[in-house]
């Protein structure tokens, strides 16, 4: 995720970019940039951190008044965070420059087709062959070289371009990531998300996917990249404040995020996954065949709710891979007698990248030669740097404090690294595999058309519980980590005291807690432990307790045993189900903790990145 502005009018484009930017820090701030026309020459000003950074590097010097601009403030997902990296990327004459969000999914065998062509890059982003394909198709019309370039791109874009040779004009650019125009007098404006234009137009055109947009001071002419073929877009007049609008209109940063669920999903499997064929790809682990083949366990390292991340994936990498799998809390494996050696793989877990536990427990970890692959959000943080290779997560910023993006990003990542090791020590067929990744691409999809649905019957449920003291969360299997990360969701924002169990634990102690005051949230997939679970949830109707099933949409039986039934969209893969019922335990925490008035996004006590011990 990473935010990009555009400006062309009469006024100075300088300060609207920066502004712009500014408000679209929350996308990203790990390097900013800014690229504007003088003289009829293209001028470029970039910096690793945070925007502060550029603004000092431009008040320094002379501010041009020149009238067009494009800005950039990224959030790596290809190549460090560094200067060289940040946008704008040039072309090979510098005369134009591009700013992008997206990830360009064939940009390895792009770049490499262009070197060979004579191209030369500067950089090691995706972004960069997006300039280098506009050079390689520009005649005269710079929209028309735009199009020819995107017709070889696979992936997502939302861009901006500008080229000397046509110093009124910035072409925009969209495909799966966001891009809004902004109408203005004698100017307008291009944008990642609403806030950056708030300050300046409330007049906003959504573009859709295939759209492309010629943008001049005076004019926007919206055309199909496809064809060519002009079309017209409905105007929106926005009537958010611009608090409202940093959170796209949502109340809190928690809620927006649990809403692009559908998208960080898609992104972290996008690229790497094959589901005609079965294949996985994922080079940047950077481990051999051998070194896979000849491994005797794998821990997985991690606090909190990527704890419960790792606790799904040994369901699915001891299924799959045939491989023993431990998972660890870092705070409990440092201070351990620890047998590791270079035959266990160890993976730590962590949307941050900077926790200070699980940064421990690498680093003990690798003192005992285990190689490390991390998963992680956060491109460059310390966990990254010092592992062997990473698997990004693409959730972009998580700015709430309990993790929900994160985590459905880490169960997606997990899923194809259970179904890269299996490939590799071939312990499944390729049609078992594909099967597997045709169900993991349909989840995104899924969730999104569910979300509404879900959150008003949440909402419900919150306004009649939100003031009980103590509630249970039960499942089995691959849903026993999901109960326990209900349970940790609720408690961390609404400040109830919630347990998460193995449903057969329940006979071992807890069921002595049901009354018919406890809620009991069970989680009923349809899946080889269903009977088992629907008995368990029977053991607390006989005992008057409260029961808030989550069962599978089509499951009539449950009604009969729950006085309340949420519905999730089945799907048949049962190793998919937990990415679909983890979303209405998100939403019931978040509705009881707004019912409640607790600070949603910055609940008491706790901090985003805990990098200390
Ligand atoms: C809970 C939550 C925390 C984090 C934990 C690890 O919602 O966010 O439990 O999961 O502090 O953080 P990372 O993943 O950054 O290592």
């Amino acid at each position: 995720m990473c935010g990009i502005v555009g400006y062309a009018g009469k006024k100075t484009a300088l300060p609207v970019l920066l502004d712009g930017l500014a408000r679209l820090e929350y996308r990203g701030y790990d390097s900013a940039g800014i690229a504007w026309i003088e003289n009829s020459s293209i001028r470029r000003k970039r910096c690793q951190g945070k925007l502060a950074a550029l603004r000092d590097i431009l008040e320094g010097g002379r501010i041009s008044d020149a009238p067009i601009g494009i800005g950039h403030t990224r959030w790596a997902t290809h190549g460090a965070p560094t200067e060289e990296n940040a946008h704008p990327h040039t072309d090979c004459t510098g005369s134009l420059v591009v700013v992008h969000n997206g990830i360009i999914e064939n940009y390895f065998s792009l770049r490499n087709q262009l070197t060979e062509e004579g191209h030369t890059f500067r950089s090691e982003t995706d972004t960069e062959v997006l300039a280098h394909l506009v050079e390689k198709y520009l005649e005269d019309d710079l929209s028309d070289a735009v199009r020819k370039a995107l017709a070889d791109v696979e992936g997502a874009y939302a861009m901006g371009v500008l080229w000397q040779g046509a110093p009124d004009t910035l072409v925009a650019a969209r495909k799966e990531s966001p891009l809004v125009l902004g109408l203005g007098k004698g100017e307008n404006f291009m944008a990642s998300d609403i806030p950056a234009l708030l300050p300046y137009t409330r007049d906003i055109i959504f573009l859709e996917d295939g759209d492309l947009a010629v943008i001049t001071a005076d004019a926007i002419e919206i055309k199909r990249i496809d064809t060519g073929e002009p079309v017209q877009r409905e105007v929106t007049t926005i009537s958010w404040d611009a608090t409202a609008a940093e959170k796209a209109g949502f109340r809190h940063f928690m809620l927006k995020e649990i809403y692009e669920q559908p998208q960080a999903i898609l992104n972290t499997f996008r690229g790497r996954i094959i589901p005609e064929t079965g294949r996985v790809e994922i080079p940047e682990i950077q481990l051999q065949p051998e070194a896979i083949n000849g491994l005797s366990r794998i821990v997985l390292l991690a606090c909190g709710t990527s704890w419960h991340a790792g606790l799904v994936a040994k369901y699915w990498i001891e299924e799959w891979a045939g491989i023993p799998v431990e998972v660890e809390l870092a705070s409990e494996f440092r201070y351990r007698r620890l047998l590791v050696d270079e035959r266990v793989l160890t993976v730590p877990i962590s949307q941050s990248g900077e926790t200070a536990d699980t940064l421990a427990g690498l680093r003990i970890a690798k003192e005992r030669n285990s190689p490390v692959i991390s998963i992680c959000n956060v491109v460059g943080s310390t966990i990254t740097r010092e592992s062997r290779g990473t698997i990004y997560t693409h959730a972009g910023p998580e700015i709430g404090v309990a993790s929900t993006k994160a985590f459905t990003s880490q169960l997606t990542a997990l899923y194809i690294l259970a179904l890269f090791l299996a490939q590799t020590r071939e312990t499944m067929s390729a049609d078992e595999r594909a099967s597997k990744l045709r169900a993991l691409a349909k989840v995104p999809g899924m969730i999104e058309k569910n979300l509404k649905a879900l959150h008003d019957a949440c909402t419900g449920l919150a306004d009649e519980f939100y003031q009980h003291s103590d509630f249970l969360y039960l499942g089995r299997h691959l849903h026993f980590p999901i109960a326990l990360e209900g349970a940790l969701k609720l408690k961390e924002i609404s400040y109830i005291h919630a347990e998460g169990y193995a449903a057969g634990e329940m006979k071992h102690g807890p069921i002595a807690l049901i009354d018919r005051n406890m809620p009991v949230v069970a989680l009923i997939p349809r899946d080889h432990v269903y009977e088992k679970m629907v008995s368990n949830v029977e053991e607390v109707r006989s005992r008057r307790g409260i029961i808030i099933a989550i069962a599978e949409e089509g499951d009539e039986d449950i009604a009969r045993i729950a006085q309340h039934v949420i519905t999730v969209p089945a799907i048949a893969e049962p190793a998919a189900k937990p990415f679909l019922f983890t979303i209405p335990l998100q939403l019931l925490a978040y509705e009881i903790s707004f019912a409640r008035g607790c600070d949603v996004d910055q609940p008491r006590n706790l901090a985003k990145s805990v990098t200390v011990e």
